[in-house]
């Protein structure tokens, strides 16, 4: 149990932000990353249908890889399925929002947080509630920012096209006084230098995979389930219902690790997974 994998799932590229975060205070730790390119994005879709797509993401890591823990490295699906898949599964389930919105909290001074996510994170108001709960002090800004995820599965992260069109996604948050804001999509890291641009530099960043990591760090412990060998090669597995040439190129750039290269996996095999697993 204690030397199998962490299992990861998004919709796509952006859990890699989690991931990086996870490799890097976890060095000695297995991974196992699932994005699923083939049914992005999520963030328009229902809440009911994310949670079909998260369950059978983690059947398939659970059957094939016997994972130790799942990290939901998506806030949609975190926002539409963390309490579910909680309830369902017999291992540690962890999603980014509750992390994301305790860093937010930590770094304000102003207490004016802004939230850039998807239509379905924004919808289930996730963010704001928890916020509120760590401090009734704090105002937040919610506003969607989909177009983000587009420029970030087309690895266009640093062009002057990419700048303007996040420059004119986050222009609802000018003149609002925040003096932080929560990524609060998992893609988002990965347009940092164009968000901090459009934002300008006295707004802090956060990114919520950094929370997430130490949160998984204090949960390993916690549960007697980080890995012992520390002899042991860690390895990294990666899955995508998409192109893995594309995912490669991304996650080779992103990630500081050997070279990455994706293994296929296919919409009914997940699907499979899942269904095996309510017949058992
Ligand atoms: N990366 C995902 C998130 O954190 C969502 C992107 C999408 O599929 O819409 O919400």
């Amino acid at each position: 149990m204690r030397n199998d994998p962490i299992g990861l799932m998004d919709s796509g590229v952006g859990g890699l932000t989690v991931l990086k975060e996870i490799q890097r205070l976890l060095p000695t730790e297995k991974t196992v990353y699932l994005g699923d390119q083939g049914r992005l994005p999520y963030g328009p879709r229902s809440a009911a249908e994310v949670t079909a797509f998260t369950r059978q993401i983690a059947a398939y890591l659970r059957q094939k890889h016997h994972i130790k823990l799942l990290v939901i490295a998506c806030n949609t699906a975190t926002a539409a399925a963390l309490p579910t898949m909680q309830a369902e599964l017999p291992i540690p389930v962890v999603g980014v929002i509750s992390p994301g919105a305790r860093a937010g909290v930590q770094a304000t001074r102003n207490h004016q947080i802004g939230v850039i996510a998807t239509a379905g994170t924004v919808k289930s108001d996730q963010y704001r509630q928890q916020i509120l709960a760590k401090d009734a002090r704090n105002t937040v800004v919610s506003v969607a920012t989909p177009e983000l995820v587009t420029l970030a599965e087309q690895n266009d992260l640093v062009s002057a096209h990419a700048q303007e069109v996040v420059t004119q996604a986050v222009a609802p948050l000018k003149n609002q006084g925040i003096d932080t804001l929560v990524l609060g999509c998992t893609h988002f890291p990965l347009l940092r230098q164009a968000i901090q641009g459009a934002v300008g530099s006295a707004v802090h960043l956060v990114n919520p995979g950094t929370a997430t990591a130490a949160a998984v760090t204090t949960l390993l412990d916690y549960w007697n389930l980080a890995n012992d060998q520390s002899n042991d090669q860690p390895t990294a597995v990666y899955y995508t219902t998409g192109d893995a040439d594309r995912f490669d190129r991304l996650a080779n750039q992103w990630l500081n690790r050997t070279p990455v290269q994706a293994i296929p996996v296919t919409i009914q095999t997940l699907e499979r997974a899942m269904q095996t697993t309510e017949g058992e």
